[in-house]
């Protein structure tokens, strides 16, 4: 009973690879894991690297009740995908054997990263509130070495208010961003951090 991907992570691995990330220094960091799929597509690249793979989830489906594009809102959309399994029970089924991968079970507002970690990726799918969005990219932003980039899931797509928050970090931070690339047709954003930037 293992977990799916909803995205299909190899396009990130794709980017990752092709720019060579993986020659920087630090480790790959997902906010917003659901069931697994994604977190141990990672892992296993990032093992490739002697790298690890954090994961950041709440464990909690009831938590984000953004409304998609048909109204539906994001929990139930979960909920249809876990078929009444639990989420937790998915997710640790389908990492099981992956040594690298780094759970960290809680509220993404909540979470405290251990001093001086760096990240060379990083890939922001949890909660679609304006306000999650923001604070995920700042807990990431903060470890990203430069020259690493912060990807987010549902740019362009029926939840307007992810990408007008995600617009508003890229003005803001424009002086510190080198590139911003999109993948349109998995409604994906990257931003790749100046290599010469200072980090926050
Ligand atoms: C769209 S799903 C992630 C899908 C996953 N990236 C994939 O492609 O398979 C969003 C996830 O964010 C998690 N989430 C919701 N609110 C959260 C919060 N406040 N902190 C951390 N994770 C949260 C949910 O539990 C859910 O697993």
């Amino acid at each position: 009973m293992t977990g799916i991907d909803f995205v299909g992570y190899e396009v990130l691995i794709e980017f990752i690879e092709e720019r060579r990330l993986y020659e920087l220094e630090g480790d790959i960091i997902e906010i917003g894991s659901f069931m697994g799929g994604g977190t141990a597509k990672l892992a296993r690249y990032a093992a490739r690297y002697g790298k690890k793979a954090y994961a950041v989830d709440v464990f909690d489906i009831t938590r984000d009740t953004t409304p998609g594009a048909d109204g539906t809102p994001m929990c139930d959309v979960y909920q249809a995908f876990l078929e009444g399994r639990s989420q937790a029970e998915v997710y640790a089924e389908t990492i099981k054997g992956l040594d690298n991968v780094v759970t960290i079970a809680g509220d993404s507002r909540g979470v405290r990263l251990p001093e001086g970690q760096a990240f060379m990726f990083g890939f922001i799918d949890g909660n679609h509130q304006p306000e999650y969005v923001t604070n995920d990219f700042y807990l990431v932003w903060r470890c990203l070495v430069p020259g690493g980039a912060v990807a987010f899931h549902d740019y362009g797509c029926e939840l307007p208010e992810v990408t007008a928050a995600i617009d508003g970090l890229v003005e803001r931070h424009r002086d510190e961003i080198e590139n911003v690339e999109e993948i349109r047709e998995k409604h994906i954003i990257l931003l790749t951090r100046k290599r010469k930037a200072a980090r926050e």
